[in-house]
């Protein structure tokens, strides 16, 4: 077929040609269960086998391309998609239910990866190197991997391809993408947009269905050259040690527990804005989400009050309303994942600043913020990909630099404060990959690398610069010429 069909469940794409397995799968809105996101095919190892050979095939003519040639391609993408915005927005809304105008924002973000990886491969690549020998040229290349597997996550279903399928392409590679199952609408809409936005068959191949019954077909082709992989701790390390014995190179961003730390001298007002929308926006669905707060002891009770009153000023229902913030959790799945720990909460007799939330019959969920939490409880110690908030006294910026290192994870931290030294502490010595003073945890610019330390990632960075380093390697090259000899 020449377009995806979600009534049939027609949602794979190898080498340009949409096609349906016998056995498919259907999705439902989380803001409304009973309505159907749409149908969608149930791959089987056959098509990824099938999509990483033809992905082979295609490689060696997509890296003969010129690196302008494939930057008008992805222009033109970005082009089709900032015209097709509303609609790529409204299907991510279906899909996962992120408050309308955050989709917007993220289809947005998603225009503006693809133009600077545009932009990117007009830059220099490789390097010249001065030689010992004086009839050498000695330089650098950067080549191509070859076929990369993308595998992503649900909650952002068009930022998060992008920033991976962006660079994979842009340098040469092409790509087997396996998104997660709660987002494939938004994966089989964008793959139709790349395609008909004139990129060549082959180049993206689009695999949907269970990453449990895939996954060994998806690292152990022979073909497979890199992963980029989004997602929990536990599928990211069944893939690292998928592919430890061969040479495939491996990204890995995983979870996420981000501190953010106030100080007394904080414009509290604005930190208190900043932090709610950090913990509470996407529904809490961010790795890099904000989910606990020291809180230096002398405005303590000021602040608790300030982020109550900041929390209950948020929208919280339908996500294709205007006036939402905040929408569902992004699935059943989730819902049930998120109030097991609200389930932990009361049991462990914490404190709830905001009422205890209640399930619904969709996936709605109050934002919930949270104290006198023993700091070994899981609620601190595990990410709990939801609105829930978790805040603590601290007497002073070292204890509090202290508690907010003491986790598995170490993406992004914030610190709130309008002191100069106070910052500069806090930057050297936290323990994450990203650092904020006076903003929230949360929020990405696609020319800076991303990523974390500890279990946050397996160190690679994305996006900016780091991307090109990821999805290229490097040859070194030595040219000699004997013109001195025939002198
Ligand atoms: C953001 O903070 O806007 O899965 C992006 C995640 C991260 C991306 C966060 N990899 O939530």
């Amino acid at each position: 077929m020449t377009s995806p069909d979600l009534l049939s469940g027609c949602s794979i794409l190898i080498d340009g040609t949409w096609i349906k397995s016998s056995n498919t799968y259907e999705r439902f809105d989380p803001s409304n269960l009973s309505r159907s996101t749409g149908k969608f095919s149930l791959a089987q190892s056959e098509h990824v086998t099938l999509a990483y050979e033809k992905a082979a095939v295609a490689q060696r003519k997509w890296s003969g391309l010129t690196a302008i040639n494939r930057a008008e391609v992805l222009r033109k993408i970005a082009d089709l998609l900032e015209a097709e915005s509303e609609e790529a927005a409204k299907r991510l809304t279906l899909d996962m239910g992120k408050a309308i105008r955050d989709a917007r924002g993220e289809v947005l973000r998603s225009v503006a990866i693809l133009r600077y990886y545009s932009g990117e491969l007009t830059q220099p690549s490789g390097e010249t190197y001065p030689s010992a020998d004086p009839s050498t040229f000695l330089m650098t290349l950067e080549e191509p991997l070859g076929v990369v597997c993308v595998i992503t996550p649900w909650n952002f279903p068009f930022a998060i391809p992008v920033w991976k399928l962006a660079p994979s392409i842009a340098f040469g590679n092409t790509v087997v993408w396996k998104p997660a199952d709660a987002a494939t609408g938004s994966a089989v809409f964008l793959a139709n947009l790349f395609t008909r936005a004139g990129l060549p068959p082959g180049v993206l191949n689009l695999i949907t269905g269970k990453g449990s019954t895939l996954s060994a077909s998806l690292t152990g082709n022979e073909y497979l050259s890199a992963i980029s992989f989004t997602g929990s701790s536990a599928v990211g390390n069944q893939i690292r040690h998928a592919v430890a014995d061969r040479n495939v190179k491996v990204q890995l961003e995983l979870g996420g527990k981000n501190p953010a730390i106030v100080l007394t001298d904080a414009d509290l007002d604005d930190a208190a804005t900043q932090i709610i929308r950090g913990a509470m926006l996407s529904t809490g669905q961010r790795c890099t989400a904000t989910s606990r707060v020291y809180i230096e002891r002398g405005v303590f009770a000021e602040f608790t009050e300030l982020l109550k009153l900041k929390n209950e000023s948020l929208t919280v229902g339908d996500p294709f309303d205007e006036k939402t913030d905040v929408g569902p959790l992004g699935s059943v799945e989730q819902r049930t994942n998120v109030f097991r720990y609200i389930e932990i909460a009361i049991s462990e007799k914490v404190k709830f600043i905001t009422s205890v939330p209640l399930t619904t019959n969709d996936c709605f969920i109050a934002p919930t913020i949270i104290t006198d939490v023993d700091s070994q409880s899981v609620l601190v110690k595990e990410e709990i990909f939801g609105p829930i908030l978790i805040l603590q006294e601290v007497e002073n910026l070292s204890q509090a630099i202290d508690a907010a290192n003491d986790t598995e994870f170490g993406l992004s931290s914030s610190l709130f404060t309008k002191d100069i030294a106070s910052a500069m502490t806090f930057i050297k010595n936290t323990k994450s990959g990203i650092v904020h003073i006076n903003r929230e945890t949360a929020g990405v610019e696609p020319h800076v690398p991303f990523g974390g330390i500890k279990g946050s990632s397996n160190m690679h960075r994305e996006q900016g610069k780091a991307a090109r380093g990821f999805f290229t390697t490097t040859k070194t090259v030595y040219i000699r010429s004997n013109q001195n000899k025939a002198r």
